[in-house]
């Protein structure tokens, strides 16, 4: 199988957790439908953890929740194709789930059939409760071994929480996404934090293999299994997602998309921003700011004060002579946030000018040849398409 682009769906875990159905599935898989989510290339409906019974079966497989799913994974998942999407599921390479339920380890072939019996088509793999005499990569290529095996083309999207950088390792062993980080939490200090510390990294994700910095909290406003903190604003979920499509980061929705409001929901449906994450070239962006921004201090007129890692400006090319430029204001003070077309290779010399739109709202914003800085409010963005012009 071929996997081109950052795998695009929706997971259970950040808003639900245990708390899952199939109803929940399917009444998701539905809205996501109707609201135009898989026209907009959002493809895989994944149930996270929390999905069995706490026991195997008499031949060793695993059981879904009777009540939570009592028409079985198989109606579910074929409900879930007629729509038009792929279906994912979750397990673990320990011994139980985060949650306490059956995992693979040592079950990894029994397990990959069952879910290709079910029809899944993605499936998340954990590394919680995982014997400390036991070797995590070795693990790891033993369940891409049994997916391959399985008879069915199933994404492995491994979830090892970045131990021993995956990035450099887990594409070797037939893995499509790897978890590079701890888990998201609904706030901002959490998915900055997440996302500045993979920047050096992404030059190692790419066609066939992502590095998945965790699903979005997009649109949960501090309700669901993962709220901690104070809740995100709706400037701060636009950082979030601008975030992710600038790395071409996996876009996993981890909200209740049959209740997104409208802010989210568009957002997550831009075709711009998603063109950017989608770009067939799957090409890193280039850090051309990462720094410094200086505010007036609180008191006196001389007194100013700076955020150290407040300003981030990336550069990413694009298929087609096209780029995106991302800024953000990753400080709690209004601050201007650089882009310097020198560091992206285009003096003033060069003859060459940039013609900017927004790449949110669409608006023109003219052709620039030398820098193009914007003072921005407390964790916000902003996101541009570029293209090359003469200089006037
Ligand atoms: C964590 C994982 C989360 C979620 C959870 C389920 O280890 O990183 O994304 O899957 O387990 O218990």
């Amino acid at each position: 199988m071929n996997i081109l682009t950052p795998p695009m769906g929706w997971n259970s875990w950040n808003t639900f957790g245990n708390d899952i159905s199939d109803e929940l599935i399917r009444t998701t898989a539905r809205a996501m439908k109707d609201r135009g989510y898989l026209d907009a290339g959002y493809r895989y409906i994944v149930i996270d953890d929390c999905w069995s019974l706490m026991e195997r079966d008499g031949q060793g497989r695993l059981v879904p929740d009777p009540v939570k799913f009592p028409h079985g994974m198989k109606a579910l998942s074929d409900y879930v194709h007629d729509l038009g999407f792929l279906f994912g599921m979750y397990s673990c390479a320990g011994v139980r789930t985060c949650a306490g339920y059956p995992s693979s380890f040592d079950h990894e072939f029994i397990d990959a059939k069952t879910f290709a019996e079910w029809g899944v088509d993605y499936l998340k793999y954990d590394f919680c409760n995982f014997p400390s005499s036991a070797e995590g990569k070795n693990r790891y290529a033993t369940m891409s071994m049994a997916l391959k095996a399985s008879g069915r083309d199933i994404l492995f999207a491994a979830c090892n929480w970045g131990t021993d950088k995956p990035w450099q390792w887990m594409k070797s062993l037939g893995a499509h996404m790897y978890r590079s980080t701890g888990d998201i939490q609904d706030n901002f200090k959490s998915f900055s934090s997440i996302a500045l510390s993979q920047l050096d990294n992404f030059c190692m994700s790419g066609q066939e293999c992502f590095n998945d910095i965790d699903m979005l909290t997009v649109g949960m406003y501090g309700k669901g299994n993962v709220a901690l903190g104070r809740a995100c604003t709706d400037e701060e979920y636009q950082t979030q997602f601008a975030l992710w499509c600038m790395l071409g980061a996996p876009l996993m929705l981890g909200g209740d998309v049959r209740a997104m409001n409208g802010f989210c929901e568009k957002l997550v449906l831009n075709r711009n921003l998603l063109r950017i994450n989608q770009d067939s070239e799957c090409r890193p962006p280039y850090v051309a700011y990462r720094g410094r921004v200086f505010y007036n201090g609180p008191d006196a007129e001389n007194h100013w004060e700076e955020y150290p890692d407040g300003g981030l400006t990336l550069f990413r090319h694009l298929s087609g002579n096209e780029f995106a430029i991302g800024y953000f204001n990753l400080s709690p003070r209004p601050a201007e946030i650089p882009f310097t077309f020198a560091d992206a290779g285009l003096p003033y010399g060069s003859g060459v000018a940039l013609a900017l739109t927004d790449a949110i709202t669409g608006e023109e914003l003219g052709v620039r040849r030398d820098y193009c800085n914007f003072r921005l409010e407390p964790h916000c963005s902003r996101v541009l398409l570029a293209r090359m012009v003469q200089a006037p």
